[in-house]
C-alpha cells in the first residue's frame, strides 16, 4: 500500500492523484492516522500544484462521505436549501437569510465554518450569543428543522469530520486560497446536507480570498460543477467584496446588526444580498415564478418580522435561554464601525439543469 509520504511526494511533483490515493489521504485525516505536519505538507502541495477537475470531484466526495450524509423526510423533497459564501468581511448574510428562508417554508440545515484567513466565520459570530450551541448531531438537526425550519451548526466528529481537520490546518498553513481546497471544503459540507438547491456567494475584490473577477468566476464554475455532480441544483452569484458588508465588523456587533436587519432596519447592501440570494433559492425550488417574486417574498419575511421569529426559535432550539433569545428592545448597532459598501451582485446562474433531489 502507498505510504502517505509517497502521496505527498506525488502531489509535490505535480502528478495527478488517483481516486484510491485521495481516499487513502482523506481516510487517514478522518481516522487521525496521519500527523498534522503530513496533512499540512499535502495541503501545501495541493495549493502549489493544483488538482484537475477529476481529483477535485473525488476529494469533494471523499470529504463528504468522511461522515454522515443526512437524509430527510420525503415531504421535504425539493425544500431543503442552503447558501454558502466563500468568505467576506462583515458578512452576516447567513444570520438573516437562514431564518428568512425558513419563514418562506424552506428547510435550511446550514453547516457553516469559523473564520478563515482574514474572513469572519458565521459560527464565531453565533457563539458570541451566550448559550448558542453550534454542536448538534444529525438527529438534533432533523428535530430542529422539523420544529423551526433552520439551524446553523459546525462540522463535528460525525458530520464532514475531514473538513473539520483540514479547515483548521488550512488556516494554520496559509493554504486557504486554493481552488480545489475551497471547492471540496464548501461542496462536501453542502453534499452532506443532501440539499435540493444550493446558492453560492462567491466574493471578489480587495477583502476577498480571490481579488479579481476572473479568478472568482473560475472558482464559481468549479463550485457549481461540483455541486451539480453531487446532485444538488447549484447556482452562484459573484459579489463585490471591496468594503465591509453593512456597517459592523466583529462577532457580537455583527449579531446586533443582524438583529436590526431582522427588525426591518438593516443596511441596504446586506438586504440586497439577502434578498437576491434568497430569491434565487426560492426560484430554484420552484416556489416562485421568477427572481423578483423571490426577492419580494424574502424581503416581506424580513420586514414583516417572520424571519425574526424564526431566528429567535432557532436560538432557543440551539441552547439560548428563552429570555436572551426574546430580544425585546432594539440592540442598536453602533454607528460608523465600517463604511457602507456599495454592493454589486452579479448573478451567474449556471447549469440549473441537474440531477437535483
Ligand atoms: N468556506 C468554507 O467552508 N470553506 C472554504 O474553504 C472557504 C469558505
Amino acid at each position: 500500500m502507498t505510504s502517505v509520504q509517497d502521496l505527498i511526494r506525488k502531489k509535490r511533483d505535480g502528478k495527478m492523484l488517483a481516486n484510491e490515493e485521495i481516499k487513502t489521504f482523506i481516510d487517514a485525516v478522518t481516522n487521525k492516522t496521519i500527523q498534522d505536519c503530513q496533512t499540512g505538507a499535502m495541503l501545501m502541495a495541493i495549493w502549489q500544484k493544483g488538482m484537475v477537475p477529476e481529483e477535485v470531484e473525488t476529494l469533494t466526495r471523499e470529504m463528504m462521505s468522511s461522515g454522515e450524509v443526512m437524509s430527510w423526510p420525503k415531504e421535504w423533497a425539493g425544500l431543503v436549501v442552503d447558501k454558502h459564501s466563500t468568505g467576506g468581511v462583515g458578512d452576516k448574510v447567513s444570520l438573516v437569510l437562514a431564518p428568512a428562508l425558513a419563514a418562506c417554508g424552506c428547510k435550511v440545515p446550514m453547516i457553516s465554518g469559523r473564520g478563515l484567513a482574514h474572513t469572519g466565520g458565521t459560527l464565531d459570530k453565533l457563539e458570541s450569543i451566550p448559550g448558542f450551541n453550534i454542536h448538534q448531531s444529525a438527529a438534533q438537526i432533523l428535530e430542529i428543522l422539523g420544529s423551526v425550519g433552520c439551524c446553523i451548526v459546525g462540522q463535528t466528529e460525525t458530520l464532514v469530520p475531514a473538513d473539520r481537520v483540514l479547515y483548521d490546518l488550512r488556516d494554520a498553513t496559509s493554504t486557504v486560497d486554493s481552488l480545489p481546497l475551497i471547492t471540496a471544503s464548501i461542496v462536501s459540507k453542502k453534499g452532506a446536507e443532501s440539499l435540493s438547491a444550493l446558492v453560492l456567494d462567491v466574493k471578489f475584490g480587495r477583502a476577498a480570498l480571490y481579488k479579481d473577477l476572473d479568478s472568482a468566476r473560475e472558482l464559481a464554475q468549479s463550485l457549481v460543477h461540483a455541486g451539480n455532480l453531487l446532485g444538488m441544483r447549484t447556482a452562484a452569484a459573484l459579489s463585490c467584496m471591496d468594503a465591509v458588508i453593512g456597517r459592523c465588523v466583529g462577532n457580537s456587533l455583527e449579531v446586533m446588526e443582524s438583529l436590526e436587519t431582522l427588525k426591518g432596519r438593516g443596511p441596504e447592501d446586506l438586504m440586497e444580498l439577502v434578498t437576491t440570494l434568497g430569491g434565487l433559492l426560492l426560484q430554484m425550488t420552484g416556489s416562485v415564478s421568477d427572481l423578483s417574486e423571490g426577492r419580494r417574498k424574502i424581503s416581506d419575511a424580513v420586514i414583516g418580522g417572520a424571519a425574526l421569529s424564526k431566528f429567535q426559535a432557532m436560538m432557543e432550539a440551539q441552547g439560548v435561554a428563552n429570555e436572551t433569545a426574546r430580544v425585546k428592545e432594539s440592540a442598536k448597532a453602533p454607528p460608523g464601525c465600517g463604511c457602507i459598501s456599495r454592493l454589486r451582485v452579479r448573478l451567474q446562474i449556471r447549469s440549473l439543469a441537474c440531477r437535483g433531489r
